[in-house]
């Protein structure tokens, strides 16, 4: 297939990044198209770990790779991560491309998130606090500053003076916060937008001409289903569409040159920050779950929320996404458990419910219908193939491929490469 999207069915953290860098080495090009450094991509290269937040996980494989103009780009953040890749030994600036339309996170976007956080007190949202929402706020509002003004310094100058008058009025007046220096902002920002200037461009046409050329091209979401703007648990969701349609917008590209579409889910479920869960199990089971799995916030290092496989949340990804192909990963944190609920559907007023409500009061409502797999008591981290794999885990697997009405075609049991299995189809 020339281009496949690879997209997250759940809340995020479903481990798109280690899928993708799967994909990356067969691939030539991957593109971000959406989401900004919220997000957190962890891959293992041999033993070492890299926690990837904008630069596309591809550069891992010394992959061309482009940030779309659906990402919103953080230059201070894009440049420590670039740094501190490089200082790793991984070539960064060489194959790295950024949208001259991508909009930028400036300090006055993470100000504002945390100002916003804390005025929405118990009913905070639980946000990175790397000012996604305002960044993507002022895109449409018609007053972000873009890329391609990385490469013009005194119109950048200009646009950030007049964006940060209007955002101290609002961070002095309504939030009652301290303003933010202009001086101080100017010499944050300029020397990092000077360091990315020469890798800004006009991507579309570089994507649109490799898909011309035959050339394979991954586009790498980030998030997942349940955090997107328009279908998540809304107002609990990321400012973004991390559904696989949004790759053709935030890349550039038709919707007619997306072609496969793979869904990442975790074998159970995870979400960091706050909002409806409805599988969520208590502290005690969680943190069972949490030692083996390496349930922490990759961005923020907070402690996820965890529960059981919602069948609910991951049909209503399969439909939203057009799922085609299923990546299972973390399938090994199941090893330990020897009954495995899946949740079927909800009951919601003494009825049967098994479509996702957009209600959250409705939401609130709807308790989750399990139904047990047989746990299968074994260490699957060392399989290499699904014929390794316990017949209870293959029988697990066949059940969450049916409910995406997509076909297996990849499971990790662990977080390094070579805990992949490719399966055949
Ligand atoms: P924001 O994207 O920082 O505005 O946060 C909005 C919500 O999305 C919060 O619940 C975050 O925890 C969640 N979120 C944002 N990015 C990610 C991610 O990459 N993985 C998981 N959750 C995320
Ligand atoms: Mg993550």
């Amino acid at each position: 297939m020339p281009s496949t999207v690879v997209v997250g069915a759940q809340w995020g953290d479903e481990g798109k990044g280690a899928v993708v860098d799967i994909y990356a080495a067969e691939a030539d090009l991957i593109v971000r198209f959406q989401g900004g450094n919220n997000a957190g991509h962890t891959v293992f290269v041999g033993d070492e770990m890299f926690a990837m937040h904008l630069v596309p996980t591809g550069i891992l494989r010394g992959k061309t790779c482009i940030i779309g103009n659906g990402v919103v780009v953080d230059p201070q953040g894009l440049v420590a991560e670039m740094r501190d890749l490089e200082a790793r030994g991984v070539k960064v600036r060489e194959n790295l491309l950024i949208s001259e339309n991508a909009h930028l996170v400036l300090p006055y976007h993470r100000a504002l998130d945390a100002a916003e956080e804390a005025g929405r007190g118990a009913s905070a949202i639980g946000t990175t606090l790397r000012g996604i929402g305002q960044a993507y706020a002022d895109k449409y509002a018609r007053c972000g500053i873009r890329a391609i003004e990385m490469t013009q310094p005194d119109l950048m100058r200009q646009k950030l003076a007049a964006n940060l008058a209007q955002k101290n009025a609002l961070l002095e007046r309504v939030y009652g916060c301290e303003p933010l220096d202009f001086k101080e902002v100017y010499s944050e920002v300029a020397p990092a937008c000077e360091e990315l200037a020469p890798l800004v461009a006009d991507t579309p046409v570089i994507i649109n001409r490799a898909l011309d050329e035959g050339k394979r091209v991954v586009f790498e979401g980030a998030q997942g289903t349940m955090l997107d703007a328009d279908f998540g648990t809304y107002p609990y969701v990321t400012s973004s569409n991390p559904v696989a349609a949004a790759a053709g917008v935030g890349a550039g590209v038709s919707p007619k040159r997306l072609d496969a579409i793979v869904g990442v889910v975790k074998a159970y479920t995870t979400r960091v920050g706050a909002g409806p869960f409805p599988t969520e199990c208590p502290a005690e089971l969680a943190e069972k779950f949490r030692s083996q799995g390496r349930e922490f916030g990759s961005t923020t290092g907070r402690p996820r929320r965890i529960g059981w496989f919602d069948a609910v949340v991951v049909r209503k990804a399969a439909l939203l996404n057009g799922i085609q192909q299923l990546a299972v990963t973390h399938l090994d944190v199941l090893d330990q458990f020897e009954r495995i609920p899946i949740c079927v559907s909800y009951r919601c007023d003494g009825e049967r419910r098994d479509i996702f409500p957009n209600s959250l009061e409705m939401l609130a409502r709807c308790e989750p219908v399990y139904d047990e797999m047989p746990g299968w008591g074994q260490d699957t981290t060392g399989a290499k193939s699904a014929c390794d794999l316990p017949p209870a885990a293959r029988a697990y697997l066949d059940r969450l491929a049916h409910i995406a009405g997509a076909t297996l075609c990849m499971v990790r049991v662990g977080p390094r490469r070579d805990q992949t299995i490719i399966v055949q189809v």
